[in-house]
């Protein structure tokens, strides 16, 4: 079945229809969600939806975007929540220099700083990394980050850094963005990597795929990323479905 490793359901747009539309998931065949944290009130939120539903996982953890936010009291509290038993990643953390806000300085040093969470805790990490390739590389190597390893979420750069990141035996987060016609660079991409290391995500409700693109996304669409990671790999749907689960149960570690 499909596992869904990156989903913003606490979003205000799942607000109508949140409970049917998760409990509709495992008839369409999706079996696991992980909900990712993206600011304090948003990790607050996926720790709530993992207690309401079974399936649902968390990861939490501070988008870059959202950094300014931290202090001592708020991490310690990001800390704690680390600790708890559905909780299977630290994320998103990352670099975003496309809305280069704040400054990258305080980026950085709280990337760095739940980086050293991760593998304090020995969770894997969800990486968000927009218009900031070398930066978050060479961040991630200092930090050693290969031990916990973790995704690229919404990997959204060319072969060259995918090898990079491959190497280091990470994961590339695979959405709606390769069924878009003039995602090149994402298609080159998922034909070179090996399956074994790419899992799906939607980051929904962004990024709905073509045929729904522009609509809200949700967990329902990833049979098109599928179908496409099946196309230009030439390997069977089934195939794609089976192998992008057992990657993501492996990389958060659920049996
Ligand atoms: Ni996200």
């Amino acid at each position: 079945m499909i596992f869904e490793t990156h989903a913003h359901y606490d979003d205000e747009a799942f607000d109508e229809d949140r409970e049917s539309l998760l409990n509709s998931l495992y008839e369409a065949g999706i079996e696991y969600v992980v909900n990712v944290g993206a600011s304090i009130d948003t990790t607050k939120k996926t720790l709530e939806l993992t207690e309401q539903f079974p399936f649902v996982y968390g990861a939490v953890g501070v988008h870059p975007s959202e950094t300014a936010e931290l202090d001592e009291e708020k991490f310690k509290w990001l800390k704690e929540a680390a600790l708890l038993k559905k909780v299977v990643a630290i994320g998103e953390i990352g670099l975003d220099y496309y809305w280069d806000t704040p400054e990258r300085q305080i980026q950085k040093e709280w990337f760095n700083r739940q980086m050293e969470l991760a593998l304090e805790v020995k969770l894997p990490a969800i990486i968000h990394s927009r218009d900031a390739a070398a930066d978050t590389y060479d961040m991630i190597k200092a930090a050693g980050l290969k031990e916990t390893g973790g995704v690229i979420h919404c990997f959204s750069y060319g072969k060259e850094m995918a090898k990079n990141y491959l190497d280091m035996g990470f994961y590339l987060g695979i959405g709606g963005v390769v069924t878009f016609k003039n995602a090149k660079k994402l298609k080159e991409v998922v034909e070179y990597a090996p399956i074994e290391q790419l899992i799906l995500e939607t980051d929904c409700p962004y990024l709905a795929p073509e045929p729904n693109r522009g609509k809200r996304n949700s967990s329902l669409n990833l049979i098109y990323v599928a179908k496409e990671i099946a196309a230009l790999k030439s390997i069977p749907y089934e195939e794609v479905i089976s192998i992008t689960e057992q990657n993501a149960k492996t990389m958060y570690g659920i049996k």
